[in-house]
């Protein structure tokens, strides 16, 4: 029963559009019409406030972080936990606010593992860091970093967590299948330009 109750609340804080209300509270328009469309930071930053960007970062972060700490507090319990974040990238993704369009899934996967596993999660910031200054594309950045979240999970010897990391992995590369197309046609922009 606690673990249904805790996957219900992280799907409801995931489901929290922070982008589209943080883009709104700035008067910067309507971010589904912006750039990629897209819900996520990235898309925010393409308004040119970079301020907002941060702020949806963190914000859609801390959402997936919290519901994994709150979750794990409340019920001592790392698989409510677990279900609890999955639960947040799930609402982040498929918004019961927003019809169940949202995003990407990026930013609350970050906060999602910083909470589960903190050396997994900051491995996982660096890859998408390494990733990016690489290539200078944000989903670039994102793939990289979630395909690398299980293989750390193995290398860290959690493996209660490695099912959690391929179902989060396999929610952000499904919701980035259109960069992934672009990425292939090599018309994927990078940041700081116009898509
Ligand atoms: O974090 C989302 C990023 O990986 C891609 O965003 O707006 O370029 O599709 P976007």
């Amino acid at each position: 029963m606690t673990h249904l109750l805790w996957t219900i609340l992280g799907y409801l804080a995931g489901s929290i559009p922070f982008g589209v209300l943080v883009t709104r509270a700035l008067n910067l328009g309507d971010l589904r019409t912006i750039g990629s469309g897209n819900i996520g930071a990235t898309n925010v930053l393409r308004t040119g406030n970079k301020t907002a960007a941060l702020a949806t970062l963190l914000l859609d972060g801390g959402k997936g972080a919290v519901a994994v700490l709150l979750a794990r507090w409340f019920t001592g319990d790392d698989s409510a936990a677990q279900l609890a974040g999955l639960a947040a990238m799930a609402g982040h993704c498929f918004p019961i606010w927003l019809k169940f369009r949202g995003g990407k899934g990026v930013a609350t996967f970050l906060g999602t593992m910083l909470a589960l596993a903190w050396p997994i999660g900051l491995l996982c910031c660096a890859t998408w860091l390494a990733a990016f200054y690489l290539s200078k594309i944000s989903s670039v950045g994102a793939i990289a970093a979630v395909a690398s979240v299980a293989p750390w999970t193995l290398v860290f010897g959690r493996t209660d967590l490695t099912i959690t990391a391929l179902l989060l992995t396999f929610i952000v590369l499904f919701r980035h299948r259109e960069n992934i197309v672009r990425l292939h046609a090599g018309t994927e922009p990078k940041v700081g330009k116009k898509t």
